[in-house]
């Protein structure tokens, strides 16, 4: 028995070696994992057939601009984020784990447009949080069938895991519900909002996640239909002001979340300023129109269904002509040119947007340190970062 765990270990310790050789460094990055909401959705709602429309982006306008011509269940008109991240990364479209031909030997996405941090969140429409985490572990269960155990735990702590969460149970949650709203004051809701992100960190750090980035929410009170709710145009300040309050907590959580697994590298990606800049300053990263979505119906377009016909002819959805032209693709998302910026300073960025290492740093860093094993050189040439 001693003799045959000797042999092993000789056998790894040699791959290991010739790995080496090869120029592979121990750390470099095995997939990319993603959880979270509509901001990383590659197509979960578009393959769960029970979804409602409104929570599916399955339709023209959508993805008319992206990579295929044609709606692949992105909330853009093009590409979202996690798209940009695994082209920078040198990594394959990650595509969704409710794909039935998903190719998920590089990544996985659980993230589902409308999903919260909260079970009630959107209930029964969208796939929670929770129940991404049960699909990660079905999926785990399935590389584990593939791999022996040294390998398992390799591939799972060599990968990179994105969670984008919470917009939705202030927005869905918290200001659609008046009970909500009686049963919790603001800092009460923040806080079992950001206590159940923790939890499910801490569900990823079991499993063996080593690499975690955590992405904070921007001024929810500047989308397109809370500017109808302010009446005078601006951004409606008591949704701002929660969003603040949730990236402040998360903050709280997440020095916590180091602190006690030293062994990981806990990224926090900061949205919010990155995206006030953009509506005050717009001309400047190459936006026409900061408040108005391109796709929508009334004021600021902040109605009806992009890409569904009303007979309200209020509600019927306009479509203008060049969407990276404008901040807001719909009333609820982002055009694709944000994705881009922001996938831009996620990747090379400073510690104003992303800390304590970039995505650059830690795709190529070996857990637990941070530190650059191999930084290389990069793959892709970016366009002039405006
Ligand atoms: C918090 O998440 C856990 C799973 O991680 C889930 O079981 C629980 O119901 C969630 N709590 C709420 C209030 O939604
Ligand atoms: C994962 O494993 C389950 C059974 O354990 C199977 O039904 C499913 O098709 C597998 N998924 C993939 C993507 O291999
Ligand atoms: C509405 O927007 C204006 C700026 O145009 C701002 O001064 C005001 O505080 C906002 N009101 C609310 C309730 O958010
Ligand atoms: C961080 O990056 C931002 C945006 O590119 C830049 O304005 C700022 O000066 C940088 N800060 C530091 C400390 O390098």
């Amino acid at each position: 028995m001693a003799r045959r765990h000797w042999i092993g270990a000789a056998w790894l310790c040699l791959l290991a070696l010739g790995l080496q050789e090869l120029g592979i460094a121990r750390g470099e990055p095995s997939a990319i994992i993603v959880f979270g909401d509509s901001t990383v959705d590659t197509g979960t709602n578009f393959y769960s057939p029970a979804t409602p429309f409104n929570f599916q982006a399955n339709r023209y306008p959508y993805g008319f601009k992206g990579f295929q011509g044609q709606a692949t269940g992105r909330f853009t008109e093009g590409r979202v984020i996690i798209d940009f991240i695994a082209e920078y990364a040198g990594f394959p479209v990650v595509e969704s784990y409710a794909k039935p031909d998903a190719s998920l030997a590089q990544g996985a996405n659980f993230g589902s447009g409308g999903a919260g941090a909260l079970d009630d969140t959107n209930e029964g429409m969208v796939t929670p949080l929770s129940k991404q985490l049960e699909n990660f572990a079905d999926f785990c269960g399935n590389v584990s069938k593939e791999r022996n155990l040294v390998e398992y735990e390799e591939f799972l702590s060599n990968a990179v895991y994105l969670i984008s969460i919470g917009s939705n149970d202030y927005l869905s949650g918290y200001f659609s519900h008046p009970h909500l709203q009686q049963a919790f004051t603001p800092e009460q809701f923040v806080t079992l909002v950001v206590s159940n992100i923790t939890k499910a960190i801490e569900v990823l750090h079991s499993k063996g996640a080593r690499k975690i980035v955590m992405f904070g929410v921007g001024p929810l009170g500047c989308l397109p239909p809370l500017r109808i709710v302010n009446g005078s145009g601006g951004c409606h300040e008591p949704a701002t002001a929660l969003g603040q309050a949730h990236n402040y907590a998360l903050g709280l959580a997440i020095q916590r979340l180091r602190q006690i697994h030293p062994d990981s590298i806990i990224v926090r990606a900061h949205f919010y300023d990155f995206f006030e800049e953009r509506q005050n300053n717009f001309g400047a990263y190459g936006f026409k129109e900061p408040a108005q979505a391109c796709c929508g119906a009334g004021p600021f377009h902040g109605r009806g269904h992009c890409g569904i016909e009303s007979v309200d002819p209020e509600l019927s959805y306009e479509l203008c002509e060049e969407p990276s032209s404008h901040v807001w693709w719909d009333p609820y998302h982002p055009s694709e040119r944000v994705h881009e910026q922001y996938a831009q300073a996620l990747w090379r960025g400073n510690a104003t947007v992303i800390e304590p290492v970039n995505l650059e740093q830690l795709f190529h860093s070996s857990s637990p340190s941070g530190r650059m094993e191999n930084p290389g050189t990069p793959s892709f040439a970016f366009p002039e970062m405006i």
